[in-house]
């Protein structure tokens, strides 16, 4: 079996990367507006007590079996589990990676489009209403929003065909801590507006009616959105590592950052949502709605938005490498010319895929799936709410199942000194806990079930 000859230079590179996977639009974009559609507080709650408890213990399944392997998200099944099914996880994961990365180049076009206005000049001295308004003309606008997806899938698809090593490494050194700081910024400017106690109290008191079979749901799909697990592309990054680096640790501080990054994403937004007297439950909308104005309310304002914008940008860019990373590499395998070539054709058939995406907040309106879903939310369900939790149910199932636990402590706790019982947790979780929660959440969703007796 042909193993994977590129490695990351260092464990450094490594969670960076991992976590450029996991951080983009789903705490940044994606979480604000799942916590404003699904009642405030309470969202958070859940989203961190699933993120901890069984977000966590997948990505370090995903990470035991790219590494223990070094194979892509395919062969890795195959190798472990040879002549059974199990290898359709990884097929899973790609049918699941080219789904998500149909709707998300789709929000990745938003931000290219708002990058490009910022820079010429077309963003300055609006009104909050304004804003508003704008932001609705141009995602609305039919080639507007398909020429901002274009832009973006290719920038995608001129990384990934140049192979990880370059393409990935060095950028993230940078931008990933710019964006902390700028975070920092804004949230300065944010909870210092008139009113802004009204947003935090929203995003940070959890109230238990909110709770419902939905939104418990929805708080797992985004854990799994935002970790970027239960699609296998973890265990394609993690393929490319050595086999002394520190699993537990880099894993545990993907998701911290993760968590970290989301909570500042909603600190941000709320204090402004409330000080503009916004609705919260606008949906995806939220976040491109309040920031320009709170932004326009600083001093270089619209120097500092469009230092967002590129870093928003970047991080949004990072996950999508990874999306289309696992369906190159296990269709090229290493062949670096077959990799450019398949990168190309199956961002194309991307775009193609996610153009009905980019039109349904303009002239797909109107086309309306289970009552109240355009296609773009019909995606998005079936990836966060669907595939993710399958594909993640299917992971724990196959480590703790099919895996030998000897075999599994061997590679968990190689290149760390982990005891024994921290092992013992993360097999009890991803043995017992985690098929259970997540069967539980489904059936309760589909009332054959009920959390709330
Ligand atoms: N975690 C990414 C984000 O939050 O933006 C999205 C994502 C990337 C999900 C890669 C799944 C994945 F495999």
């Amino acid at each position: 079996m042909q193993k994977q000859v590129e490695q990351w230079s260092s464990n450094l590179s490594f969670v960076l990367a991992a976590a450029g996977s996991a951080i983009g639009l789903g705490a940044i974009w994606k979480f604000p507006y799942m916590v404003g559609t699904n009642g405030g507080g309470m969202f958070l709650l859940l989203f961190i007590f699933f993120t901890l408890l069984i977000g966590l213990p997948l990505l370090m399944s995903e990470f035991v079996i790219g590494r223990g392997t070094q194979l892509d998200a395919v062969e890795s099944y195959k190798q472990l589990a040879p002549n059974t099914y199990w290898h359709y996880v990884g097929r899973l994961g790609i049918i699941t990676s080219i789904i998500l990365l149909s709707f998300y180049s789709v929000v990745g076009g938003w931000i290219t489009i708002y990058l490009y206005k910022a820079l010429t000049g077309q963003l300055a001295g609006l009104s909050e209403k304004e804003y508003g308004a704008l932001f609705g003309e141009t995602i609305s606008n039919p080639s507007t929003a398909i020429i901002g997806q274009l832009l973006f899938l290719a920038m995608t698809i001129l990384v990934v065909s140049r192979g990880i090593q370059k393409g990935i490494e060095r950028a993230s050194k940078i931008m990933m801590p710019a964006l902390f700081i700028i975070f920092i910024i804004l949230i300065i400017r944010s909870v210092t507006l008139d009113g802004a106690w009204e947003g935090l109290v929203y995003f940070l008191k959890p109230n238990l009616s909110a709770i419902t079979a939905e939104s418990i749901l929805y708080a797992m799909g985004q854990s799994f959105f935002a970790l970027s697990v239960g699609v296998s592309v973890m265990v394609t990054y993690s393929s490319y590592l050595s086999k002394e680096e520190n699993l537990p640790k880099s894993a545990g501080s993907i998701v911290l950052l993760n968590i970290l990054v989301s909570f500042l994403a909603g600190i941000a937004i709320f204090p402004a949502v409330f000080s503009f007297g916004l609705n919260p439950g606008e949906g995806p909308v939220l976040l491109f709605n309040v920031l320009p104005t709170v932004f326009s309310q600083m001093p270089f304002g619209m120097i500092f938005f469009t230092v967002f914008l590129i870093l928003f940008l970047f991080a949004t860019l990072t996950s999508a490498f990874s999306l289309l990373e696992i369906v190159v590499a296990s269709i090229a395998k290493n062949n670096l010319i077959k990799r450019k070539k398949v990168a190309w054709i199956s961002g194309l058939a991307i775009f193609i895929l996610g153009i009905p995406s980019a039109l349904s907040f303009g002239v797909l309106n109107d086309l309306i799936f289970f009552g109240e879903k355009t296609f773009f939310d019909v995606a998005d369900f079936l990836v966060s709410n669907t595939l993710l939790p399958l594909g993640s149910l299917l992971i724990a199932i196959f480590v703790s199942r099919i895996l030998k636990r000897e075999e599994l402590f061997k590679e968990f706790s190689q290149g760390s000194k982990m005891k024994r019982s921290v092992f013992s947790i993360w097999y009890f979780l991803i043995r017992y806990f985690i098929p259970l929660a997540i069967i539980i959440v489904f059936l309760n969703v589909l009332g054959l079930f009920d959390l709330f007796l």
